[in-house]
């Protein structure tokens, strides 16, 4: 969800209140995509590496947390919408820990979509957190990679089609890198704050027009997709 910050600075805002409009692009997100009937949507919210920002953007995003969980845990159980979080906690204030243990339970029988928040997350922290308990608990066996799977913080949610980035970055930044593998990119040059529903759109129709292929020729993809 990039762009919060320039958003901001173009205007001579905080890069906090850029974030505060972030969320307002969030929300449009999120009922965007539950109206087009995708199963599980995932947000990068705060990376392991957005730590180092500055002290009051940090305490200023955390706080934005724990308020977004307060305000849009109604909504999320109307729609019946289950929420997720992967990320390394730990660090995270306790509020705010006790607030995402107390969102994810409340929702956890929601089916029309899983909505998973990546908050103190990290493709290299997931894959090593993962590689240690599979260490741990199976090491007499022969790793396979869809054993892997279930190891990640992501265990159980399917692999990522389309991986959206937004603010004009061309770049994965440590998001889900194993889960990413085959995933579609799409890059939109608009800032996150902008995002609306016809960018969103722009990014599914992109999708749709794109032939996978998961290492097969084009020709036998076609065979098997037809
Ligand atoms: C990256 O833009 C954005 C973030 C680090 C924060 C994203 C968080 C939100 C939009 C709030 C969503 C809340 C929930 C609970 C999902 P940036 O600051 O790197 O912008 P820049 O590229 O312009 O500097």
């Amino acid at each position: 969800m990039d762009g919060n910050g320039r958003w901001a600075e173009a205007r001579r805002l905080s890069r906090s209140e850029g974030h505060r409009m972030g969320l307002r692009a969030t929300r449009r997100t999120v009922e965007f995509f539950a109206r087009s009937g995708v199963r599980v949507l995932t947000l990068f919210a705060f990376s392991s590496e957005n730590w180092q920002r500055p002290r009051a953007e940090v305490n200023a995003l955390l706080d934005l947390f724990v308020t977004a969980i307060e305000d849009e845990l109604p909504e999320l159980l109307e729609k019946g919408i289950r929420l997720r979080f992967i990320g390394l906690r730990d660090p995270l204030p306790e509020e705010l820990q006790r607030r995402m243990a107390v969102a994810e339970a409340e929702t956890a029988v929601n089916d029309t979509m899983t909505l998973v928040v990546a908050l103190g997350y990290g493709g290299r922290w997931d894959i090593l957190q993962a590689a240690v308990r599979w260490v741990r608990e199976s090491a007499s066996a022969e790793p396979e990679p869809d054993a892997f799977d279930g190891f990640l913080s992501t265990s159980g949610l399917p692999e990522v089609d389309l991986l959206i980035r937004t603010g004009g970055e061309q770049r994965i930044s440590n998001f889900l890198l194993w889960q990413a593998a085959y995933a579609e990119f799409c890059f939109l040059d608009v800032l996150w704050p902008d995002v609306g529903d016809r960018e969103l759109q722009d990014a599914l129709n992109c999708y749709m027009h794109r032939q996978r292929r998961f290492g097969r020729t084009a020709s036998q993809a076609e065979a098997r997709n037809a």
